[in-house]
């Protein structure tokens, strides 16, 4: 490649023209349309809920689950966004912190990042909630206060991927906050929404929290096949140039992210995909072919991840699963061994490999089929479900594995 060619890749995306894309902005995961189509009864529900606000009320708190990409982060925004326009038009103090408990990692930095959005660590000294230092319960205390203070203001606290924080750190945050309107004498008051993909999420937590927490409940369902094409269509008119899309690639797209269960994220997400392939292949069609090279791209680059951040072990597992010519699972236990040898690292438990194993097949990398063999009884073929490719690819990266992974 000549150093005129690399100019104009450069050149063409300084320009930012493209035959295909008309607003890549609203392709990012970030972007949240103005019209949600099939999201109405929902939008509806959950601004009913908060409209009372306005009179000077506090809502229930709120409790919303459902698959991923059903919408629910992107409804709530949307009717929020709403709210604090309506609320600023009649002069109400209302503040609406959203942060996404999976993104924020540890209970601490929920709280921090509540401080920052309320505007607290930009106020009064004593109150602020910095990056560390406090504990949690000073922590929740000056936010707690600082809403005392202002005497009347309405704080809707909206905590995204609520299982995430439940999970690593318990429901503590909640329980406090589910509480604090007890606590508060003045007029102002905090409301919660939760936001869960996990069905099973309320089950985690302490009684007490999970009846404060779901006053109100409110369950989004997977899209349809029909309502995923009718998604893209709108997505398509705001991202694409006119004709770039095909109808037939917008069908499949909707068909493979409803296969499942009806994922809006990952139909967005392959159109995505599909318009940078579309690009690079320097046509201005995006055709079934683009999409299909898009699933592949995706499935590859998500399986990458995995393998490149788990843990050794679970490589050499991978790797001697890989390694093994019928997939019985003594000959796997027997070439994971070896590589433990060769590496001189203790080989785990047979119990934890049979975990790791099961972990494995369910994140849909290897597969395990029971095979009988008449009278000797049944035997477990285990099967990597990925190219191979991909495997070496990932574990090649391992410095301690690097010297394991060309013997045959
Ligand atoms: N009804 C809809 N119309 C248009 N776009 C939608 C609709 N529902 C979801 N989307 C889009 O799909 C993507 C995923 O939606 P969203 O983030 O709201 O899903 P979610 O339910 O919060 O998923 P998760 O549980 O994984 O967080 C976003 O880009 C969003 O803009
Ligand atoms: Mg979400």
């Amino acid at each position: 490649m000549n150093d005129d060619s690399l100019d104009s890749i450069f050149d063409k995306a300084a320009s930012g023209t493209s035959l295909v894309v008309k607003d890549r902005r609203t392709l990012t995961i970030d972007y949240v349309p103005d019209r949600l189509p099939f999201r109405d009864e929902e939008s509806k529900t959950i601004a009913h809920t908060l409209s009372i606000i306005l009179k000077g009320s506090r809502p229930s708190n709120l409790l919303l689950f459902g698959k991923p990409g059903t919408g629910k982060t992107a409804v709530v925004k949307n009717v929020l966004h709403r709210l604090s326009v309506k609320g600023e038009e009649l002069g109400i103090e209302l503040t609406v912190p959203f942060v996404n408990a999976k993104s924020a990692n540890t209970a601490y930095k929920v709280l921090h990042e509540i401080a920052e959005k309320m505007g607290i660590n930009k106020g009064e000294k004593k109150l602020q909630v910095h990056f560390t230092g406090l504990s949690m319960g000073e922590a929740t205390d000056r936010i707690l206060e600082f809403i005392q203070r202002r005497k009347k203001l309405y704080v809707i606290l909206v905590i995204d991927e609520i299982d995430s924080l439940v999970e690593k750190n318990g429901d503590d945050i909640l329980y406090n906050f589910t509480r604090a309107n007890e606590r508060i004498s003045t007029e102002s008051f905090i409301s919660l929404i939760g936001i869960s993909n996990s069905l099973t999420f309320k089950d985690k937590l302490d009684p007490r929290v999970r009846s404060s927490l779901s006053e109100e409940e409110l369950v989004f369902n997977p899209y349809t096949i029909e309502q995923l094409q009718r998604i893209l269509a709108e997505r398509t008119l705001l991202a694409f140039n006119e004709d770039v899309v095909s109808s037939a690639a917008i069908n499949l797209c909707a068909a493979m992210a409803g296969r499942e269960h009806g994922d809006a994220r990952k139909a967005i997400d392959l159109l995505r995909v599909a318009a940078e392939i579309a690009e690079i292949e320097r046509t201005n069609k995006v055709e079934e072919k683009h999409i299909r090279l898009a699933q592949e791209k995706i499935e590859k680059d998500t399986n990458y991840e995995v393998l490149r951040n788990s843990t050794t072990h679970t490589k050499m597992i991978m790797l001697a699963v890989l390694k093994s010519r019928n997939g019985n699972t003594g000959e796997v236990y027997e070439i994971y061994s070896d590589i433990c040898r060769r590496i001189e690292q203790e080989p785990l438990t047979q119990r934890r490999i049979t975990q790791i194993m099961s972990e494995l097949d369910q994140l849909g990398l290897i597969t395990s089929d029971v095979i009988s063999q008449g009278r000797y009884g049944r035997s477990q073929k285990i099967r990597i479900t990925v190219p191979h490719s991909t495997v070496k690819e990932a574990l090649k990266e391992d410095s301690i594995l690097a010297g394991v992974l060309s013997i045959d």
